[in-house]
């Protein structure tokens, strides 16, 4: 499936791109943001594409052939910004996006293990290089660990229980596919309290082994940090999240560094119309905040 990019005439707006300026695209995915704001400017801006997906990347340079002189791509944690930057003699750029969370790409290829409707190895790497699967923590953390992570990651309600179950049904043969999970959690959580919920019941634990497995959060908060910095004066940051710990963690750093390095532009989130969200119904959740550096 193709990843239709969010907020696509958001993001050119508040970026504003320039002919002659520089800018990160920190998930690049399959290119599409960046082939927005490359079509706008007739290709007259360069653009670093930054993403630790190998596939994802493979895409992009797909969809990005007819700009391979403005493109650079780079496979590497965008929480690496400032490095990726020296490495490349780059000191400040005019803009940084980042869209965070995965693409269509990744959640709707079954073998990859990110979504609860396709069986599959539990893995949810975005970065098939990195150690820690979706599987190694769901059979070896202990309970309170997955507590924890269910709790603090999912915010899910039923994470005692759930913890509980995993390493009950873990003792009699491992947890190693979508499915196995999804049953676990179908046994934790009462049937009343499955029927009447809004998502899928198993989406909230899903979400946290996908945020524990590749550091989302923390990721997140080095970048942001470093993004601050790199930018140049009147330089745009324009961060598009997809759940709230996602958006509390860039509206507070907004906050702190708001009058000291940069102006918050956005007083208001910024969402999706409803045509977009009727479209693209993976949008419904984003939100955009953009500030401006000082
Ligand atoms: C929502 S998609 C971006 C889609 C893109 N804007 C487009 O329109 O095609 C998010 C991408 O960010 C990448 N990503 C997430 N966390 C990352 C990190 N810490 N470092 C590098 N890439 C990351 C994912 O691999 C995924 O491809």
């Amino acid at each position: 499936m193709r990843h239709l990019p969010v907020m696509g005439r958001e993001v050119l707006k508040w970026i504003n791109p320039q002919e002659g300026h520089l800018y990160v695209d920190c998930t690049l995915g399959g290119g599409g943001h960046t082939k927005i704001i490359l079509k706008e400017t007739k290709g007259k801006v360069r653009i670093l594409g930054i993403d630790w997906d190998e596939e994802a990347l493979e895409i992009a340079r797909r969809e990005l052939k007819d700009y391979q002189e403005q493109v650079i791509f780079i496979r590497d944690n965008f929480k690496n910004l400032s490095r990726i930057l020296k490495q490349q003699g780059i000191k400040k750029v005019d803009g940084i996006l980042y869209d965070l969370g995965m693409s269509s790409l990744q959640v709707d290829n079954p073998q990859r293990g990110f979504s609860f409707r396709y069986p599959a190895p539990l893995d949810m790497r975005m970065d098939k290089r990195r150690e820690l699967t979706a599987a190694k923590i769901v059979n070896e953390a202990s309970e309170s660990e997955l507590e924890e992570i269910f709790r603090k990651f999912g915010e899910e309600k039923w994470a005692k229980r759930i913890a509980k179950f995993v390493v009950r049904e873990r003792k009699i043969s491992p947890i190693a596919t979508t499915q196995d999970l999804v049953e676990v959690i179908r046994r934790a959580i009462p049937s009343q309290v499955r029927y009447k919920r809004r998502v899928h019941f198993a989406t909230k634990t899903f979400q946290a082994l996908r945020i524990k497995v590749n550091e989302e959060l923390e990721n997140l908060n080095e970048a942001l940090e470093d993004s601050l910095n790199l930018l140049s004066s009147s330089g745009r940051i324009c961060v598009i999240s997809y759940h709230s710990l996602e958006d509390r963690l860039v509206k507070r750093k907004f906050k702190e560094a708001h009058g000291k390095q940069i102006r918050i532009l956005t007083k208001k989130v910024i969402k999706p119309s409803r045509e977009e969200i009727k479209i693209n119904p993976r949008a419904r959740s984003a939100k955009l905040r953009v500030a401006e550096r000082i």
